[in-house]
């Protein structure tokens, strides 16, 4: 199999040297060395390129797609079916985000209206507060020491 040296993996993805450093840093791709330890990639290194652009350009994070790849062998190039089941994995993970992105511009436009941008009932500003729904007041404080 013919590998590529980081320039023709740059070249060949579109994505800075600078780039697949920091890829190969976080885990998401990995090269080999040459007795002179230059990098050498796997063909395959460009398929996991377009998915992380991609994926970056709809906002998922660099964690997700490493999880996503770390069910690919990583030792020889995944076949067609390997890359299918990768992308069934994944599914319900993009399902979620856009299930997220969808109530963020529902969220959204209801905000853009309003601007009150309030602790206590904009989900918007404060997204996290499900103990929030329940009332006002320190709700999780209540609760620990009613058990004490
Ligand atoms: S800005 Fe008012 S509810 Fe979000």
């Amino acid at each position: 199999m013919q590998e590529l040296t980081v320039g023709e993996a740059a070249r060949r993805s579109g994505v800075a040297i600078s780039a697949l450093h920091f890829y190969e840093k976080k885990g998401l791709i990995s090269s080999l060395r040459t007795p002179g330890n230059q990098r050498r990639y796997a063909r395959d290194v460009l398929r996991r390129l377009a998915v992380i652009r991609v994926a970056q350009r709809v906002g998922i994070p660099l964690e997700a797609v490493r999880r996503a790849f770390a069910t690919l062998p990583q030792e020889r190039t995944p076949t067609r079916a390997e890359w299918a089941r990768m992308s069934a994995l994944w599914r319900e993970e993009l399902d979620t985000r856009i299930a997220q992105l969808n109530l963020l511009r529902h969220q959204l436009t209801e905000c853009i209206g309003c601007g009150c941008l309030s602790l206590q009932r904009c989900r918007l500003a404060n997204p996290g507060d499900v103990l929030g729904e329940s009332g006002d007041g320190p709700r999780a404080w209540d609760e620990v020491n009613s058990h004490e």
